[in-house]
């Protein structure tokens, strides 16, 4: 048993703290445990109608005007289309052991089904190639919510149940092109904030406002998972599948009953919805109770579809929320925040925030870690994303950003625990390599370990990018 952060003793997983002189040690991860950085191709490509690239519904929903808080558009984000070599040299001098992108439908199949577009595969292909030449091993994302609009407009996206077998078209396609290279691949990012901010509240794309949409969507979107799943295990059986999702800790606002029965109902709409289908083959009790009426439709076969098994559940995690009881929400009579009830009074009590107004809550990754090892029976579990945006500063060729180490230190602490009280993980991704077009918010909010000046497109590794990149190499120990 490996002693805890702060302990004194030194062991085999820990290392003196060279990297911030912020405490005596702190726990390494080990040689085969891995390390990568993580982004998705809307956020940071640009070229959005370059090559024979069609439209997806962000860049329709970027375009609509009134959208996207900075009045922005990623046409250009981070030009990474045309800059992923110097962006690879920089994943080199970090260090990491993995790269996770997401591939554009909309470079590939432009209309959604149909003709193929060549260049666009060829654009990943050497993405692919660049990568393996670094030593980089590539983890792609085959869809992180850039839904080629042809189908939005067509099918109805995610409320027709087709789009399981076109997305499974699509993917078929991709594994085709990249399976005799790339190992790794997430099907689908985060159904949860896609199904609800795309599809219940219209913040995001596709900007549909309908509370009826919540489980129809998510449906299909796990439906589309198993179909994905399906084509890359006949086409590339060696390789290794997953999914990622955000998972949220939930407690309860106050200490009533209501609010408790609250916290169960959200901790099943948030977090259970999808992993209960996935590892369990059915939709949480709990909202067979509350919300059975609002339940999809499940027709025969759909269940063994999203449940196959995985190499892997991804998880995304940034902060946890409150669940409050709310008579005005039918059925689920539940709602959520991150904030406190009386304004400031988490800020008062010492809680800290993040440029998003996230909490930080470093011990919510051990919870969830030790989560899925005791109710899913401990599957092998990869971070695929964790980080945090605040204010950043460009000070000459510098950006000092001690509050995102701090940050990526602690959670990382958690997730060191978890590992040593049994918990089967077997890699971490920092969210973000570089700072990107974050959805409705714009480029405002700086993700990035590597700071970009959008105007000169320079990048710059910020401190959090160096202490990682030294993590990373005192994990590995020498050689
Ligand atoms: C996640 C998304 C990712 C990024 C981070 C901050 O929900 O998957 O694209 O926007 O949040």
């Amino acid at each position: 048993m490996i002693s805890r952060p702060g302990e004194k003793s030194l062991t085999d997983r820990q290392a003196p703290d060279i990297l911030s002189g912020m405490s005596e040690v702190f726990p390494l991860f080990g040689r085969d445990f891995i390390f990568g950085a993580a982004s998705a191709a809307y956020q940071i490509e640009g070229a959005w109608n370059l090559d024979g690239k069609g439209p997806s519904i962000w860049d329709t929903f970027a375009h609509r005007g009134g959208k996207i808080k900075t009045g922005e558009t990623a046409d250009t984000a981070c030009d990474h289309y045309h800059r992923f070599a110097a962006d690879i040299a920089i994943m080199k001098q970090l260090g990491l052991d993995a790269y996770r992108g997401s591939i554009a439908w909309t470079r590939i199949i432009p209309d959604g089904t149909g003709d193929v577009n060549q260049p666009g595969i060829d654009f990943y292909s050497r993405l692919t190639d660049a990568l393996l030449e670094a030593g980089i091993a590539p983890w792609y994302t085959l869809f992180h919510w850039d839904l080629p609009s042809a189908l939005q407009k067509r099918l109805g996206g995610f409320r027709n149940r087709d789009i399981a077998e076109i997305f499974g078209d699509y993917v078929d396609v991709v594994v085709r092109a990249l399976g005799d290279r790339v190992r790794n691949w997430i099907t689908i990012n985060e159904p949860f904030e896609f199904a609800f901010f795309g599809h219940v509240l219209g913040s995001w794309a596709p900007g549909i406002k309908n509370p009826l949409a919540y489980f129809p969507v998510m449906h299909n979107i796990l439906r589309a998972h198993g179909a994905a799943v399906r084509r890359i295990r006949a086409l590339s059986p060696g390789s290794s599948v997953g999914i990622t999702l955000s998972l949220t800790p939930v407690v309860p606002a106050s200490d009533t009953e209501k609010d408790r029965r609250a916290t169960e109902v959200a901790d099943a709409f948030l977090n259970h919805i999808d992993l209960s289908p996935i590892l369990k083959g059915c939709y949480p009790r709990i909202l067979e109770e509350h919300a059975r009426i609002l339940l999809p439709k499940v027709l025969p076969g759909d269940m063994e579809c999203i449940s196959q098994p995985l190499d892997f559940i991804g998880i995304n995690y940034y902060t946890r929320e409150r669940a409050n009881h709310a008579w005005y929400i039918p059925f689920l009579h539940a709602w959520v925040s991150g904030k406190d009830a009386a304004p400031g009074e988490f800020e008062r009590a010492g809680v800290q925030y993040t440029a998003m107004g996230w909490e930080v809550y470093p011990e919510g990754l051990y919870t969830l870690a030790m989560m899925l090892k005791h109710e899913y029976g401990n599957p092998p579990v990869v971070i695929t994303e964790n980080g945090a945006a605040f204010e950043d500063l460009l000070s000459g060729n510098e950006v000092h950003d001690p509050k995102r180490t701090s940050y990526l230190r602690s959670y990382l602490e958690a997730l060191s625990r978890a590992i040593d009280d049994g918990a089967d993980v077997r890699g971490y991704f920092v969210w973000s390599l570089l700072d990107n077009f974050e959805w409705a918010e714009g480029t405002r909010p700086r993700f990035g370990i590597v700071y970009v000046d959008y105007p000169s497109q320079r990048r710059i590794i910020k401190d959090s990018g160096h202490w990682y990149a030294r993590l990373i190499k005192v994990s590995k120990g020498p050689g």
